[in-house]
């Protein structure tokens, strides 16, 4: 019998591969990409330059960086084809159930999707990154019974998202602190969805599979979703005199509490300090806002109740209020999410299929043995 006492349960721990991307130390809460510290990238970079220098493997030169913003710029419309098919969606549906059938989509439209070399998967990586944004913003309108807007290529990629939602141009304050949230969510080692990206990669299967099953990964509430699921608590609480209590509540009866705990971080996400910088210089716009202060008494309530275990807020835990801020519905949350781990997705997928080996873990059996086929009239 095989000894059970060697699972690793939900793969705690488990190394499969090396990386040169990015490192996480969980105990000190820290993050870096390339080696170089998050704090770091927020303050100093933009989702373009992140997304470059993990598909690069390094810091790209002046020369390369505005290249491939030229190109990201040059793919930023998506086909017509599948703009139709977006406003054909059903009215209602989670936005991430329409981003996965979106994408799934667009790689029936693009004559390279079964061309897996490297070339080619780094060709539909950066036409994916492009895209994306398009195809999201897309989503939003046309679940609003509103017309689609065409992408702007003289504005930043996360300006322009905020462009096609509305038809505004954002203010330079806006589209860089959008920019930062999307720096912030671009990777982070082999998370559920990065990691049933690189499962689907890695049996040679083309990059639209890849990415389609790595929305689905990063649509749980336990992973991207919980976003969205932390606004929709904040909207449970009320007002903040609520907020004790019900948090406490909910300690008492044991139940997760949404934005806070991680796998790997035993202490502070270092991006949930970043966000916290930002949703305090939005809630202090105009007078603090319900939401922040409602935050601010839930964090000190689980730290204080259970971070001695390791529970502290995650990155999901003060985006949302940086994203609504911005005008983004917290449906949108996800997608947002997912519109900024494109990149980590495809650069770790072309990584590991560089030096591929099919994933195939193995489970203890525990099933019944030397039993025997009974025919269905003999049995009970
Ligand atoms: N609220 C309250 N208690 C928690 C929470 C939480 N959010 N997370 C973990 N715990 C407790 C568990 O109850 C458990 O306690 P016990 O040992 O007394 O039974 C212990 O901590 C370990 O919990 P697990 O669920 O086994 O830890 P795991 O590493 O599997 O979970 C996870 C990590 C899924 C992220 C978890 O912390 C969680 O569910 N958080 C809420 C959802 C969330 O915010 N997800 C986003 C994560 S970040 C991201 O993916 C972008």
């Amino acid at each position: 019998m095989t000894n059970t006492a060697s699972i690793a349960k939900g793969l705690e721990g488990v190394l499969f591969t090396e990386s040169k991307l990015t490192f996480i130390n969980g105990t000190e809460g820290i993050l870096t990409h390339l080696g170089i510290p998050i704090q770091e990238w927020a303050e100093n970079s933009t989702f373009e330059e992140l997304s470059l220098a993990l598909l690069n493997g390094q810091l790209p030169t002046a020369a390369e960086l505005a290249q491939f913003d030229a190109d990201l710029k040059a793919n930023r419309a998506i086909p017509e084809a599948l703009t139709e098919i977006i406003k054909g969606m059903p009215r209602g549906v989670h936005p991430m159930q329409a981003l996965r059938t979106a994408v799934s989509y667009l790689g029936l439209l693009d004559p390279q999707a079964e061309d897996t070399s490297a070339e080619a998967r780094r060709a539909i990586a950066t036409r994916m990154i492009a895209q994306f944004s398009t195809i999201i913003a897309a989503i939003n309108r046309a679940q609003e019974g509103q017309d689609i807007i065409a992408p702007r290529m003289d504005l930043t990629h996360a300006g322009n998202y905020l462009y096609m939602l509305s038809g505004k141009e954002p203010t330079a304050e806006q589209a860089r602190l959008f920019d930062i949230a999307l720096v912030l969510h671009v990777d982070h080692g082999m998370n559920a969805s990065t990691f049933t990206a690189i499962a689907t990669g890695s049996t040679l299967s083309d990059m639209y599979s890849c990415i389609t099953s790595a929305i689905g990964a990063l649509k749980g509430p336990l992973h991207g979703g919980a976003n969205e699921a932390v606004m929709d608590m904040l909207d449970e609480v009320g007002t903040p005199d609520q907020a004790e209590g019900y948090i406490t509540k909910k300690l008492d009866n044991k139940e997760k509490i949404m934005g806070v705990g991680h796998r790997v971080y035993k202490y502070f996400d270092p991006r949930s300090r970043v966000l916290r910088d930002y949703a305090e210089v939005v809630a202090s716009k105009e007078g603090k806002s319900n939401y922040y202060q409602i935050l601010e008494t839930i964090e000190k309530v689980v730290v204080d109740r259970i971070g001695s275990k390791g529970i502290y807020p995650n990155v999901d835990f003060y985006s949302g209020t940086v994203y609504s801020d911005l005008g983004i519905k917290k449906e949108y949350f996800t997608p947002i999410f997912a519109l900024a781990r494109i990149s980590g997705w495809c650069a770790s997928l072309i990584e590991y299929t560089g030096n591929n080996r099919l994933l195939r873990p193995d489970a203890v059996y525990t099933g019944a043995t030397d039993a025997h086929y009974v025919q269905l009239q003999d049995r009970q």
